[in-house]
């Protein structure tokens, strides 16, 4: 196992109407003059919004809201909560709805407090201030409610990339289950199967000897493929919609990535897709999992083969190799299985794009050529696991 730092200090607070105590919260953490940023309408449609700002009311505290954030966030929205902030002199941001909702909440208290454009951060500058960022999740996927990054797409040459910084980790995050009921079922699968990705890009692993974190990544992965089916199927199960969600979190705030060395090529691969067809991230992933892994598994075909046996039940007594193709076609069935796409033709692309695809991921915004992770693929390679999922 490698050495590691691991610093986590959201306070989460989980479970049934807990987002009437976003007052009490926000107050706990200092805030006085609060910027609630919101998407398009779920949030309001559910009364939520309204029951996040009341309870703002009655802690005492001044609220502006910014609606209008839409899936795969755009850096134009962020400009304008940039100035509200300074304009009103905000002092705590606070998320109300999904990832990209998050996302741009973090963007703007970045932003906010720094002189130069915000896009610095997502070109590769670390993020060492901003106001204190607290969220109401309304959506199991993106894990952005226990992380410290922040993916954002600029309309100018539509480069949808991350950034990060501990200072963006929420202050706190309320997880209460029941929001996520209002989900349609796509929705819910896209949230299954980005929560399931990123378990897997920290599965795929060049360090040896990391038995513990092997172990909670799988047990979070056969906790997803038991309870991910009945939320799509039955979206008042708010049982299965807890365990998702909290599955949701750790499976991106690190605690099942530490010591390790991480993937993270298929988001890469995949945040392409989304910038350029403005495809849901998980149904994105959903394609470019299985074609990525159909190239990489070669790399490494022990380790595949393991995910394969221990996380699919594939059989022990079969070559390492078929183990791990077996694998890699179950995972593809599952999401299938759970309504997602799996080729690039249901997300809107098609064969034509894939020079520009791959062009962009490997030197768009200032990347050097190579995706580097389980392992190193330059442009070639990435067009071969792009026509992969043709
Ligand atoms: O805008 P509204 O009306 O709220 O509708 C949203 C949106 O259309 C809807 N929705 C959310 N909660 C709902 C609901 N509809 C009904 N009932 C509810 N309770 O769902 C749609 C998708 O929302 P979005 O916030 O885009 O989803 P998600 O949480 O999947 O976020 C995706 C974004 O996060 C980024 C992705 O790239 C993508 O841009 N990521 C962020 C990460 C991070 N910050 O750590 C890591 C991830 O890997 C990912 O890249
Ligand atoms: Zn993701």
């Amino acid at each position: 196992m490698d050495n590691f730092t691991f610093y986590s200090p959201t306070y989460f607070v989980f479970g049934k109407n807990e987002e009437t105590r976003a007052g009490e919260l926000v107050k706990k953490f200092g805030g006085s003059r609060v910027l609630v940023v919101f998407g398009g309408s779920s949030a309001s449609k559910s009364g939520l919004l309204e029951r996040v700002v009341n309870s703002l009311g009655e802690e005492g505290l001044e609220s502006f809201t910014l609606g209008g954030v839409k899936p795969n966030p755009r850096s134009g929205l962020v400009y304008e909560g940039i100035d509200l902030c300074r304009k009103e002199n905000v002092d705590f941001v606070l998320a109300v709805g999904g990832g990209s909702v998050i996302d741009t909440a973090k963007a703007i208290a970045a932003g906010a407090v720094y002189d130069g454009d915000f896009w610095d951060f997502y070109s590769g500058k670390r993020i060492e201030e901003a106001l204190p960022v607290g969220t109401v999740l309304t959506i199991s996927a993106a894990g952005s409610e226990g992380s410290p990054d922040s993916v954002i797409t600029k309309e100018d040459g539509m480069f949808k990339r991350g950034a990060s910084g501990d200072a963006i980790r929420p202050k706190f995050s309320i997880l209460n289950p029941a929001l996520t009921q209002t989900l349609p079922a796509y929705q819910t699968a896209c949230g299954i199967t980005d929560i399931m990705a990123h378990l897997m890009e920290r599965y795929m692993t060049n360090t040896k000897d990391v038995q513990t974190t092997d172990r909670m990544i799988e047990g979070l992965l056969l906790a997803m493929i038991e309870e991910g089916p009945k939320a799509v199927k039955e979206p008042d199960d708010y049982e299965a919609r807890a365990n998702i969600m909290w599955a949701g979190m750790m499976a991106h705030n690190n605690s099942c990535g530490v010591g390790r060395s991480q993937d993270w090529i298929s988001h890469d691969v995949e945040h392409e897709l989304s910038a350029l067809y403005d495809c849901a991230h998980g149904a994105g992933l959903a394609v470019t999992f299985p074609a990525y892994l159909s190239l990489a598994y070669k790399h490494d075909v022990a380790r595949v083969a393991q995910f394969a046996r221990r996380v699919w039940g594939c059989p022990e007594d079969i070559d390492d190799e078929e183990a791990a193709l077996m694998g890699i076609e179950s995972l593809r069935q599952f999401f299938k299985d759970i309504g997602m796409p799996s080729t690039i033709g249901e997300l809107g692309g098609s064969e034509a794009d894939i020079d520009k695809l791959a062009h962009t991921a490997c030197y768009g915004n200032g990347r050097t050529g190579k995706l580097c992770g389980f392992v190193e693929l330059d442009e070639e390679q990435i067009k071969q696991v792009y026509r992969n999922m043709l």
